[in-house]
C-alpha cells in the first residue's frame, strides 16, 4: 500500500488527466475556444496539460470514487469538499485548469481560471500535504531544462505559457503569492541570473520591489524587463511578438537602476528641497554595495544620471553608513 503522499500524487495525476480529457470533449468546447482565443496552440495545451473542470458538477469526485479512492483521502487532496448535508462537490467548477508541477513533473496542485469575467479570477488548490505555494514555482519543471543562462520570473500562469510558446522556455512564475526566500533558493539551483518580468501595473512594480532583496539575498543577479506599454508578457508577446520581447530582454535594466527609477517617481526633481531628499534616499540605497569599487561605480552612475557630483554623493553615503 502506498503512503499518503504517493496516493495524493496519484489522485492529482488522475485529476489532471481527467481535466485534460474534458477540455478535448464536447463539454469542454467553451474552454478550448477560450484558450484558442488566447492564442494557445494544441501543442502548448498538451505540453502544459491544460484542462477543463465541468460546470456545477461533482463529476471529478464521481470519477475518482470509481477509481477506488476514499472520501477521506479525496478531502485531503483539496480537489473535493465533502459537506455533511450537501454531499460531495468538486472544488473547481467551469474553469480552465492549470496543473501545477514540482521540478520532478509531479502534479502537486491546480490553478483554475474563470472564463471571461468573474471572481475569483484564479482559484488555486488549498495548501495540502503536497502543495506549498511558497516553495514551488510554476513552469520550473520545464524551465530547468532550458539551455538559456538565466530565468524569467513573471506573475501569472498565462505569462509563463505565452513565454514558453514564444520560445522563452526559461520562464517561471510564483503562484499568486509574494516571492519567497525558498523560491529564490530553489531558482539558485538552476541559474545565477534572473530577469523580472512582473506586470507593469502598480501591483507588479510593488511585487518586483519586494522580490529584489529576496533574490539578492539568495545571491542571484537581477535585471528588470520593461514591458511598457503592455501589462504583462502575455499581452506584450501577443501585440509585438517574440523578437520585440527579446529586445526587451537585451535591454533589461540592472535592478538597482529600476529601484532608483521607481523611487524617483515620488520626488519632483525640479524642487531643490525634494531633490535633496531624493539624493538622501539614493545615498541610503547605495549602502547595499559593500565593496568599495562596486559602490563607487554606482555612485558614478548616479552622478552621470543626476549630476549630483561624485564627491557630494559619496560624502552623503558615508554619512549614512560605514566608510569602506
Ligand atoms: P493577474 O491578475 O495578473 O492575472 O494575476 P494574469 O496572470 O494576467 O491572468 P489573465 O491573463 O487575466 O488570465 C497574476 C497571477 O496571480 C495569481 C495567479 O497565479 C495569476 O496567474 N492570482 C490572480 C490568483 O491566484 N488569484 C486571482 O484571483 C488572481
Ligand atoms: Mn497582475
Ligand atoms: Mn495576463
Ligand atoms: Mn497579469
Ligand atoms: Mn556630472
Amino acid at each position: 500500500k502506498k503512503d499518503l503522499k504517493g496516493q495524493l500524487l496519484e489522485i492529482n495525476r488522475q485529476a489532471a488527466k481527467y481535466f485534460f480529457y474534458q477540455l478535448k470533449s464536447e463539454r469542454g468546447t467553451i474552454a478550448y475556444e477560450y484558450l484558442t482565443n488566447r492564442k494557445l496552440s494544441d501543442e502548448t495545451i498538451s505540453k502544459f496539460g491544460l484542462g477543463y473542470s465541468n460546470k456545477y458538477s461533482n463529476d471529478l469526485y464521481q470519477y475518482l470514487k470509481q477509481l477506488g479512492y476514499s472520501d477521506e483521502i479525496l478531502k485531503q487532496s483539496g480537489l473535493v469538499s465533502i459537506d455533511e448535508t450537501k454531499g460531495a462537490y468538486d472544488k473547481f467548477w467551469n474553469r480552465v485548469m492549470f496543473p501545477i508541477m514540482d521540478v520532478n513533473n509531479r502534479v502537486i496542485g491546480f490553478g483554475g481560471r474563470v472564463m471571461g469575467e468573474g471572481e475569483p479570477k484564479y482559484l488555486n488548490s488549498p495548501e495540502t500535504l503536497l502543495f506549498d505555494k511558497s516553495r514551488n514555482l510554476y513552469g520550473l519543471n520545464v524551465a530547468r531544462t532550458s539551455r538559456k543562462h538565466n530565468m524569467l520570473i513573471c506573475e501569472g500562469y498565462m505569462d509563463v505559457i505565452a513565454l514558453h510558446q514564444a520560445g522563452f522556455n526559461n520562464a517561471v512564475a510564483s503562484l499568486g503569492t509574494a516571492f519567497t526566500g525558498l523560491q529564490a533558493n530553489l531558482l539558485k539551483r538552476y541559474t545565477s541570473e534572473v530577469l523580472l518580468t512582473y506586470d507593469s501595473d502598480g501591483a507588479g512594480t510593488k511585487a518586483a520591489l519586494r522580490a529584489i532583496p529576496i533574490l539578492k539575498e539568495a545571491g542571484l543577479s537581477i535585471k528588470v524587463i520593461n514591458m511598457q506599454p503592455y501589462k504583462d508578457p502575455d499581452e506584450f508577446i501577443k501585440a509585438l511578438g517574440a523578437d520585440e520581447f527579446q529586445k526587451r530582454i537585451d535591454e533589461a535594466q540592472n535592478s538597482f537602476y529600476f529601484e532608483i527609477e521607481v523611487l524617483e517617481r515620488d520626488y519632483d526633481l525640479n524642487d531643490p528641497e525634494q531633490k535633496t531628499k531624493f539624493f538622501n534616499e539614493v545615498a541610503k540605497k547605495l549602502l547595499v554595495f559593500t565593496e568599495e569599487i562596486e559602490r563607487n561605480n554606482y555612485i558614478e552612475a548616479m552622478d552621470r544620471k543626476y549630476h549630483v557630483g561624485f564627491d557630494n554623493l559619496r560624502k552623503l553615503v558615508n554619512h549614512y553608513g560605514a566608510t569602506l
